[in-house]
């Protein structure tokens, strides 16, 4: 992926030494000032591909550490030429090196590990820890949205909203009968599928940090 133009895989090294496109991403990568959404833990990518395809008025970039498996994605959107969706190969936990205050317009967070372990309690991509990152990126009032078959996770992250004050704006344990939510359920990602294919039901939420 080294040579596609719409991947990026900055190591640590240069992000310490002040990233290029951290505040710069509208302008120098995806060439328009429109809203800028990241999907993290993308995966094969599928999603911030299906996403691009749908809302051609918003960039979406998919974010993950595995390269491997972000490659699907990657290929699939230079094949069709997609001009708004590209890929950040990095640990989510660096993401604050990678985008400025308010550079973010939307959060996407799909069927993440649960980390059902409590030691890994902090590597969990709903973590107050991640939270506090993202706030730092997100623009004001900015909606973050969570997909996963975990219901754990799903009332873990309930709890947090509750217990921190967020907003919650919308929130259901069975995504695919709830016939008010079709907009979600149009698009899948890979994990979703295998999900949906068990007859497992999807959880989703949607919510705004406090400020
Ligand atoms: C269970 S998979 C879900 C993939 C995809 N969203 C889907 O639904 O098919 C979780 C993904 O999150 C990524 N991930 C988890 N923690 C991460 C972190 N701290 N930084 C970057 N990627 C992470 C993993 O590499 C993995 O690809």
């Amino acid at each position: 992926m080294k040579d596609y133009p719409h991947v990026e895989e900055p190591e640590m090294e240069l992000l310490k030494q002040g990233y290029v496109l951290k505040g710069n991403w509208k302008k120098e990568f995806f060439k328009n000032n429109n809203p800028l959404v990241l999907e993290l833990g993308c995966g094969m990518g599928e999603y911030s591909v299906g996403l691009a395809e749908k809302y051609l008025e918003k960039n979406f970039l998919g974010i993950d550490i595995k390269g491997a498996r972000m490659w699907q994605g990657a290929i699939e959107s230079l094949e069709k030429e997609m001009k708004n969706v590209g890929f950040l190969r990095i640990r989510i936990d660096w993401i604050e090196m990678c985008f400025a205050e308010n550079e973010v317009d939307e959060i996407w967070i799909t069927f993440p590990d649960p980390q059902l372990k409590k030691r890994r309690g902090t590597k969990r991509l709903i973590h107050p820890e991640f939270l506090k990152r993202y706030a730092s990126i997100l623009k004001k009032d900015s909606p973050l949205h969570l997909k996963t078959d975990s219901q754990f996770l799903h009332g873990f992250t309930l709890g947090v909203i509750a217990a921190a004050g967020h907003i919650l704006e919308d929130s259901t344990n069975d995504l695919y009968n709830d016939d008010t939510k079709r907009e979600h359920m149009e698009i899948k990602t890979h994990y979703e599928q295998i999900y949906l294919d068990k007859g497992l039901p999807i959880t989703y939420l949607k919510f705004r940090l406090k400020s």
